[in-house]
């Protein structure tokens, strides 16, 4: 009777494990998110907390107001962008594959850095539209480029 009780509760264990996984899917995205990524240290952030705020991104802005789309951020895991992705799809979060959270000084530009992913794809997507919006360097425009547009101190 004892042992078919633990089972039983093995099983319960487990089915809320698997129901806790499901909910971090990522299916659902809120309007606009904190970037809080898991897999960094936040006492030795150098650019995050405790005295840079969490980067604000307003994701749904940039798909409605800036027309951009899914595929200039998300893609597969090969980098080849997911085209035909749509709301209700299930995402996996960038830093699932850019997974390393130092970075080697041998390497300092590995895209597998999740540091120069987000800059990659945030920062170099801004300078082009500074670019287009007349400024030769990309620093200057509506795109934020510098480190403290995104990097607020708290
Ligand atoms: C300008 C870049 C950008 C565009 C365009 C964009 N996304 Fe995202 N999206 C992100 C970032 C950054 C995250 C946060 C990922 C993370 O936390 O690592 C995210 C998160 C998500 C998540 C939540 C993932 C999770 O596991 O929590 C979903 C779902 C999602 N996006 C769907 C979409 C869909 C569908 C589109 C197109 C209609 C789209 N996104 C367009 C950058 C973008
Ligand atoms: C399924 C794994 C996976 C996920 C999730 C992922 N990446 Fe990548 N990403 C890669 C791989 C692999 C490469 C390298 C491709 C290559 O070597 O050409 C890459 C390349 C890049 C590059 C450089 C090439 C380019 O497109 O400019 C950037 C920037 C980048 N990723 C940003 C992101 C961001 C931002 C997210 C989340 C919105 C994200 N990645 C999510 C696997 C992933
Ligand atoms: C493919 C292009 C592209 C990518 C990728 C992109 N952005 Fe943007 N971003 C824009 C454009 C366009 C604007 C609006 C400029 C304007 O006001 O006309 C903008 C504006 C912003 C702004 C200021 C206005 C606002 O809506 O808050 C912030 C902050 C910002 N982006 C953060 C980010 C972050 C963080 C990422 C990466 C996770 C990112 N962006 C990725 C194109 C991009
Ligand atoms: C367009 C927005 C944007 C700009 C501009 C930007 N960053 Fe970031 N940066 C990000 C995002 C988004 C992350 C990922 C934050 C996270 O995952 O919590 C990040 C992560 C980092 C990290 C790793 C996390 C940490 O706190 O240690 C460092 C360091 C960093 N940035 C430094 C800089 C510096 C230095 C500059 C200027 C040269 C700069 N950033 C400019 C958006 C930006």
């Amino acid at each position: 009777m004892k042992r078919k009780l633990i089972l039983l509760l093995l099983v319960a264990g487990m089915a809320t494990i698997f129901a806790a996984t499901a909910l971090q899917a990522g299916t659902e995205v809120e309007d606009t998110f904190e970037i809080t990524t898991p897999g960094y240290d936040d006492a030795n952030r150098k650019k995050g907390p405790p005295q840079f705020k969490p980067v604000t991104f307003t994701h749904k802005k940039h798909i409605e107001d800036y027309n951009i789309s899914c595929g200039e951020c998300h893609h597969d895991e090969n980098g080849e962008p997911l085209a035909d992705l749509k709301m209700g799809d299930d995402v996996q979060p960038c830093h699932e594959c850019h997974n390393i959270f130092e970075k080697d000084k041998d390497n300092r530009r590995d895209i597998m850095v999740h540091e120069n992913a987000m800059h990659g794809n945030c920062r170099e997507c801004h300078k082009q539209v500074n670019i287009d919006a007349g400024d030769p360097k990309g620093r200057k425009g509506p795109g934020p480029t510098s480190c403290n547009d995104c990097h607020e101190r708290v």
